[in-house]
């Protein structure tokens, strides 16, 4: 090998290793291989050389470029392996420390709130179950015995989707209500059913206290010889578990759904004032709630005459607004990280409501 090219060959691999980082190694390329690199250089050279001149020269000036291009293939590809380890070590995680206080993440108020209803009705016998946010509009509305003239089925308030396949295109909708849940576990199960069904809800319909997504949490019972005082028990306990005050004022209002006869909607005691629960003399409607009606029963082929039930319905965020003290209700979905840390849960506490039950 001539001179030139030794000395080229040795300052390449002497800078290459020396090369500290991604950009160090970056000049090293393109200052050989580039352009107007100085291998790219001689390698031009070659084209104006006689023949003769051309092949003795030609043959080491390509052995050269091939050394030279493996060589600094290898050492990008060891740094690369530098900066991942430099990383790994960097960023090495001790899961048996303790996570710094800023690092935590928070169980936002709807699953929390979705937790401790669980663990309330949990311990009360209740199950949970499931539905489809894309319902049909049999189970949505009409095997709810809701008529078809219903407020709640004109497109002002229900988001409709195409039918699969041929049908109405009124056959599908993003469930309005979670009662759908009910109608499902009927036809699927044999009764004693004891259920309650959280879960996402849609309706259009967007301001300080609507948003067209929200969730609901349904429940049902059915069993032999249910009674309204199986409804206002269950109820009462729950909202009394929930609020965390065994004395809680609770009322049961005469009221329509068209899935429950008799209907009843369900206040609590609090001050219009302070805005406290429990106290205070006025009353807060918290949900809606009624004996299943019979029509319902038999939709779903249970026989009125041997099985009856309760069922109710509350909003998820409504609920855990008046908890909290949380005035509106979009925050709920704007993911900013200042209000989860205020309002959200450690992931480490249990939901432990359901104990003072
Ligand atoms: N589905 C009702 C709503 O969205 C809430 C409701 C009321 C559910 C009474 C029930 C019930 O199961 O019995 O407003």
């Amino acid at each position: 090998m001539s001179d030139d090219l030794e000395t080229l060959r040795q300052e390449t691999l002497a800078a290459l290793a020396a090369a500290a980082d991604r950009r160090e190694w970056d000049a090293i390329r393109v200052g050989t291989l580039g352009k107007s690199g100085r291998l790219t250089a001689l390698l031009k050279e070659l084209g104006r050389m006689t023949p003769d001149a051309r092949k003795l020269r030609g043959a080491a000036v390509n052995r050269l470029r091939d050394e030279l291009s493996r060589a600094i293939e290898e050492r990008g590809a060891a740094i690369e392996a530098e900066i991942l380890n430099a990383r790994l070590v960097a960023e090495r995680v001790d899961v048996t420390l303790p996570t710094p206080p800023d690092r935590t993440g928070m169980i936002h108020p709807i699953s929390r709130t979705m937790e401790e209803m669980t663990a309330i009705f949990g311990a009360m016998g209740f199950r949970v179950a499931e539905g489809p946010d894309i319902e049909t509009d049999w189970h949505n509305f009409s095997a709810l015995n809701t008529p078809d003239h219903h407020p709640a089925r004109t497109d002002q308030d229900t988001f409709y989707l195409p039918a699969e396949g041929s049908g109405g295109n009124r056959a599908r909708v993003l469930r309005t209500q979670t009662s759908g849940v009910q109608i499902r576990t009927m036809l699927a199960e044999t009764p004693p059913i004891r259920i309650i069904a959280p879960g996402r809800t849609y309706r259009a319909d967007h301001d300080a206290t609507h948003s067209p997504m929200f969730h609901q949490c349904e429940g049902l019972v059915i069993d032999r010889g249910i009674t309204l005082a199986h409804l206002k028990g269950c109820l009462t306990d729950f909202l009394r578990a929930f609020f965390g005050k065994p004395d809680l004022p609770v009322r049961f209002r005469a009221s329509y759904f068209p899935f429950t006869e008799p209907s009843m909607e369900v206040d609590i005691g609090w001050s219009r004032k302070s805005g406290e629960i429990g106290g205070g003399g006025d009353w807060l409607e918290v949900l809606g709630s009624g004996m299943v009606h019979p029509r319902v029963l038999a939709n779903c082929g249970l026989d009125p005459r041997e099985w009856q039930g309760f069922a109710f319905g509350m909003g998820i965020e409504r609920l855990t607004m008046l908890r909290h003290g949380i005035p509106d209700l979009r925050s709920f979905y704007e993911s900013d990280v200042r209000w989860l840390r205020h309002y959200g849960t450690s992931p480490l506490s249990p939901a432990l409501l359901h104990e003072g039950l």
